[in-house]
């Protein structure tokens, strides 16, 4: 069985050499590409999540009670691994990322895997679709773990079994602009999240909370929207799948996490790039005031890395930044980043896995 190869607890990410899947690398968007395998971990009654296994990707079956899909008990999370110019296969810190899961499912009453059965959970699925990661500078293979209520529930009430699921597609960049600066709108009625609700965690409903205000954006040729808090209508939030960051002179500013805005890995690790190169960063309640007087600004996330704002239009007043192109800073974060992410620069951090 090919799924000896790939046993969960005795592998190294190798680089020899294997024949890649058969399709368009030059020209990867962010859409989703079905590949060879899937992760799938169970936990019962009990609480503890059995030894997972490899499974031939396809569809899953679910109980149409499943806590998920009746009252949303569902998370998810998104990484990306890199192949390097040697042929080694690079994650960047997928113990974040199973921390943060840990984190959401505590506050969506959800059993969470371990750190180390995420990680390792994260390794065997990429080492099953090694043939799916790009070539290097290419692009990079999305990593999507799920973590879901799919037992039965009729009442409100946690489901009684959950599953943790992983599963990957290649991917490139993440807006059709490309690394083209991005044009965002502020939404000014609809609200992501609330102090006291989930938008501090990766539950699915936050996602699907947005996609009127994307979609309405959109129509009118923006790239996404920008979200205030609901409180004032005043202080930056987000972006619909993304961070937002405000630079002015050598000082870079991004909304305070207080449990409105995702705590985002890229976010946090363009922080640390940023103070290593000198910035001062302030996480901070930021206004729209202060975006709308910025010398730049930029969005981070795990599917768009670091992504130049080329305009804001807050109640129907357009600003510009740049020429059309990153801004100085935002490019300097963006390559030290994206070098570390892909092996280029040593990774004093210890970020990345190999
Ligand atoms: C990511 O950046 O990985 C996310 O989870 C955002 C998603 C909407 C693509």
């Amino acid at each position: 069985s090919p799924f000896k190869l790939f046993s969960v607890s005795s592998h190294t990410l190798s680089n020899e050499t294997i024949q890649l899947a058969d399709i368009d690398w030059d020209n990867l968007g962010f859409g989703f590409c079905p590949t060879d395998y899937m992760y799938v971990m169970k936990c019962g009654r009990d609480g503890n999540f059995s030894k997972g296994e490899l499974q031939r990707f396809g569809n899953i079956e679910l109980s149409p009670s499943s806590g998920v899909l009746n009252y949303g008990q569902g998370l998810f999370e998104g990484l990306k691994a890199y192949r390097k110019q040697d042929g080694n296969i690079l994650l960047f810190r997928p113990e974040e990322n199973a921390m943060r899961m840990q984190v959401g499912a505590e506050r969506m009453c959800m059993p969470s895997p371990s750190v180390e059965q995420f990680v390792e959970a994260v390794k065997a699925t990429v080492l099953a679709n090694k043939r799916w990661i790009p070539p290097s500078g290419k692009g990079s293979l999305y990593i999507r773990p799920l973590l879901m209520g799919s037992g039965a529930v009729l009442g409100l009430a946690p489901a009684p079994e959950y599953t943790f699921l992983i599963y990957v597609s290649p991917v490139g960049n993440y807006f059709k602009e490309g690394i083209a600066p991005i044009n965002l709108v502020v939404e000014h009625e609809l609200h992501r999240a609330t102090p006291g609700g989930t938008g501090g965690v990766k539950t699915i409903g936050n996602y699907a909370a947005v996609l009127k205000a994307q979609s309405a954006a959109k129509a009118k040729g923006y790239s996404d929207v920008l979200y205030l808090d609901c409180v004032h209508k005043r202080y930056l939030e987000e972006v619909s799948s993304c961070n937002i960051f405000v630079v002015k002179g050598n000082v870079i500013s991004t909304p305070v996490i207080k449990g409105t805005i995702l705590p985002g890995i890229t976010r946090k690790s363009i922080i640390d790039v940023a103070q290593s190169q000198g910035f001062q960063v302030e996480e901070r309640l930021v206004t729209v005031e202060e975006l709308l007087d910025a010398d730049e600004v930029f969005c981070t996330g795990t599917a768009v890395v670091v992504s130049p704002v080329g305009s804001i239009t807050y109640l129907g007043k357009r600003v510009s930044y740049g020429e059309g192109g990153f801004g100085a800073v935002s490019q300097q974060l963006y390559s030290v980043l994206t070098q570390l992410q892909m092996g280029l620069i040593a990774d004093k951090m210890n970020w990345t896995l190999e």
